[in-house]
C-alpha cells in the first residue's frame, strides 16, 4: 500500500473511531435483561430521631403548614421524588413498638419511652392511620415492619387483621371506628428486624424457627394479603443461606442490611463534611463492596431457591457517618453531600445489574436520618444531593435493563486504594426511551467517555449532571440550592458520541437517534 493510501485509511478511521475516548460504554438493547421493580427506590421512615417527629409529622395543630399533620413542603418534595415504597415504622424501634398504642384519639394514646434512639418521649401520635395517609398521598406502596422482639403471634396477627380485614370483625370494626372504613393496602409485611441483633440477639436457626411460627397466623383476605419478608443478616451470607434453605409458606424475600462507613469502625465513622479524600476513597471503596455482599447472597439463594421465589431485599443501606457536632447522637443526624450521592448512584447501577433477585431496597432513612433526602430545621426544608440523585435516576422505576460493557475504563487511585473511575448502567424506561447514568468516581479528573449502541445511531444525549468543585459540596439552610443538577447535553460528531463526564459527577441522560 502507498504512503498516500495508508493515509487516507488512517484519515477515515480517525473519522469513525472516537479517538479522545479513555473509556467505551457499550449497549447492547437487543439483550434486555430483568426490569428494574421501582422499588429498588423504595425508602425508610423509623421512628428515630427528627425522622418523622419534626422532619414529617408536625400534628394538624401546628403553624407550619400541613395536611392532616403531614408537613406540606415534605409531602410536596417526596411527591416529586415518585417515592415508590415506604418503610415503617422501623428499623429497631419496629421490634417494641405495639400496634395498639397508636390507634384511636391521638391525645389518648400511651406515652412511651423511644429505647433504641435517643431515649426521648414516644408520643404515638404517628400510628397506623397516620402512615397510611402519608403512603396515600405519596402514592406510595407500604412496606410495615411487625414485632417479633417483644410481641406475639397474636399481636402480630391482629394487626394484619386490623389493617387488612373487609369482615365485620371487632377489630375491622374498631378500624371503621377509628375513620378507615376500607381495609389498608399493605403491600410487604416484614416479620422483626435485625433479629440478629437489637431485634432480640437471635441465631438464624432460632430465628427461621419462629418466623414458619409466625407468619403460620399472619392471614388476610387474598385481595389485601400482603407479600411476607423474613428479616435477614448483614456482613456476610449466613442468614440468607440458613434462612432460604428453611422458609416456609409464602415468603417473598429475605431482607438484608448493609451500611457504608468511611473508616469501616463503627465507634469513629468519618464526619459528613470536611472530609480528606483518603476518605472520599474509602467510603466508595466500602460502598461498592455491596455488589461482593449481594452476589453472596444471591450464591445462597441459587443454591436453596433456584426458582427464584425468595428476592434479596436490601430494606437498609446507605452512609452512615459520625453525627453532626451538637446534636443528639441517638438521632443519627448527619449532612448530605455530593458524595453521598455519588455513593448513591453507585449503588443504584449495582442494584439494576441485580435486578432478576434484588427487587427492592430502603435507604436509610427519609428525612433527617442517616443518608437523607431532605433535612428540615423547625419550618425550613432543604434538599440533600442523595434527593437529587434519587430524582435523576427516577426513569430506572421499572425501567428493563441492558447489558453494560465498560471498554477501558480509567482508574481512580489513591494510595494502595484503587477503584473504577466510570461505573455506568442504562435501561430502556417505560417512555420507550434509553436511559444512561454514568458516575465518574474520580473527585479530580474529568473522564472521556464514548458510547456505542449497538444496532443504533445515537445522534446526542440529553439530561442532567450532579457535581460540584467541592467533595463535600452541600446544601445549607442558608444555601440551599450550593448543589442541584444542571443540565447535560452532547451531539454525536461524525456519527461518534463523545461525553466529557465531569470530576465526581453523577449523569444521567436520554439518548437519542
Ligand atoms: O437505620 C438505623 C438503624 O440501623 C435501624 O433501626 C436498624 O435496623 C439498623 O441497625
Amino acid at each position: 500500500m502507498s504512503v498516500v493510501k495508508r493515509s487516507v485509511l488512517a484519515l477515515a478511521m480517525l473519522a469513525t473511531a472516537p479517538v479522545f475516548a479513555a473509556v467505551t460504554i457499550n449497549i447492547d438493547p437487543a439483550k434486555p435483561g430483568a426490569v428494574i421493580n421501582k422499588n429498588v427506590y423504595g425508602q425508610f421512615a423509623e421512628h428515630l430521631g427528627t425522622g418523622i417527629y419534626q422532619g414529617m409529622w408536625v400534628g394538624p395543630g401546628s403553624k407550619i403548614p400541613n395536611i392532616r399533620g403531614w408537613r406540606k413542603d415534605v409531602v410536596g418534595a417526596l411527591k416529586e421524588l415518585r417515592v415508590p415504597l415506604v418503610r415503617w415504622p422501623g428499623g429497631c424501634f419496629a421490634d417494641e413498638y405495639h400496634w395498639k398504642e397508636g390507634i384511636g384519639p391521638r391525645n389518648k394514646r400511651p406515652v412511651k419511652v423511644n429505647t433504641n434512639w435517643g431515649g426521648v418521649e414516644e408520643s404515638n401520635a404517628v400510628g397506623t392511620h397516620e402512615f397510611f395517609d402519608l403512603a396515600e398521598m405519596l402514592g406510595a406502596d407500604t412496606y410495615v415492619s411487625g414485632n417479633l422482639g417483644t410481641g406475639s403471634a397474636q399481636e402480630m396477627s391482629e394487626w394484619i387483621e386490623y389493617m387488612t380485614s373487609d369482615s365485620k370483625s371487632t377489630l375491622a370494626e374498631l378500624r371503621r371506628k377509628n375513620g378507615r372504613a376500607k381495609p389498608f393496602k399493605v403491600d410487604f409485611f416484614g416479620v422483626g428486624n435485625e433479629s440478629w441483633g437489637c431485634g432480640g440477639n437471635m441465631t438464624p436457626e432460632y430465628y427461621v424457627n419462629l418466623y414458619n411460627n409466625y407468619e403460620a397466623f399472619l392471614k388476610a383476605p387474598p385481595q389485601y394479603r400482603p407479600k411476607i419478608v423474613a428479616s435477614g443478616g448483614h456482613t456476610n451470607n449466613k442468614w440468607t443461606d440458613v434462612l432460604s434453605g428453611a422458609l416456609k409458606g409464602r415468603t417473598v424475600g429475605i431482607s438484608y442490611h448493609y451500611y457504608t462507613i468511611p473508616t469501616g469502625n463503627w465507634d469513629i465513622k468519618g464526619s459528613a463534611t470536611g472530609f480528606p479524600e483518603a476518605q472520599w476513597m474509602s467510603t466508595l471503596v466500602n460502598a461498592l463492596k455491596i455488589d461482593t455482599s449481594i452476589k453472596e447472597n444471591v450464591a445462597a439463594l441459587e443454591k436453596n431457591d433456584p426458582e427464584k421465589k425468595i428476592s434479596l431485599l436490601i430494606d437498609e443501606w446507605g452512609t452512615w457517618y459520625d453525627v453532626e457536632k451538637g446534636t443528639n447522637a441517638g438521632f443519627l443526624f448527619q449532612q448530605n453531600t455530593l458524595r453521598d450521592a455519588v455513593v448513591a448512584a453507585l449503588h443504584f447501577n449495582i442494584f439494576h445489574a441485580h435486578a432478576d433477585r434484588v427487587t427492592m431496597t430502603n435507604i436509610a432513612q427519609m428525612v433527617n436520618v442517616l443518608q437523607a433526602m431532605i433535612l428540615t430545621d423547625k419550618d425550613q426544608m432543604l434538599l440533600t444531593p442523595t434527593y437529587h440523585a434519587y430524582k435523576m435516576y427516577v426513569p430506572f422505576q421499572d425501567a428493563t435493563s441492558l447489558p453494560v460493557a465498560l471498554r477501558d475504563n480509567v482508574e481512580y487511585k489513591i494510595g494502595a486504594a484503587s477503584i473504577p473511575g466510570i461505573s455506568a448502567s442504562a435501561a430502556r424506561a417505560k417512555d420507550g426511551k434509553l436511559y444512561l447514568a454514568i458516575v465518574n468516581t474520580n473527585p479530580n479528573e474529568a473522564s472521556d467517555v464514548a458510547l456505542n449502541v449497538a444496532g443504533q445511531n445515537v445522534s446526542g444525549v440529553s439530561g442532567q449532571v450532579l457535581t460540584a468543585a467541592a467533595m463535600d459540596a452541600h446544601n445549607t439552610f442558608k444555601q440551599k440550592d450550593a448543589i442541584k443538577p444542571a443540565p447535560f447535553t452532547a451531539k454525536a460528531v461524525n456519527g461518534n458520541l463523545l461525553m466529557k463526564i465531569p470530576a465526581k459527577a453523577v449523569v444521567v441522560v436520554a439518548l437519542e437517534s
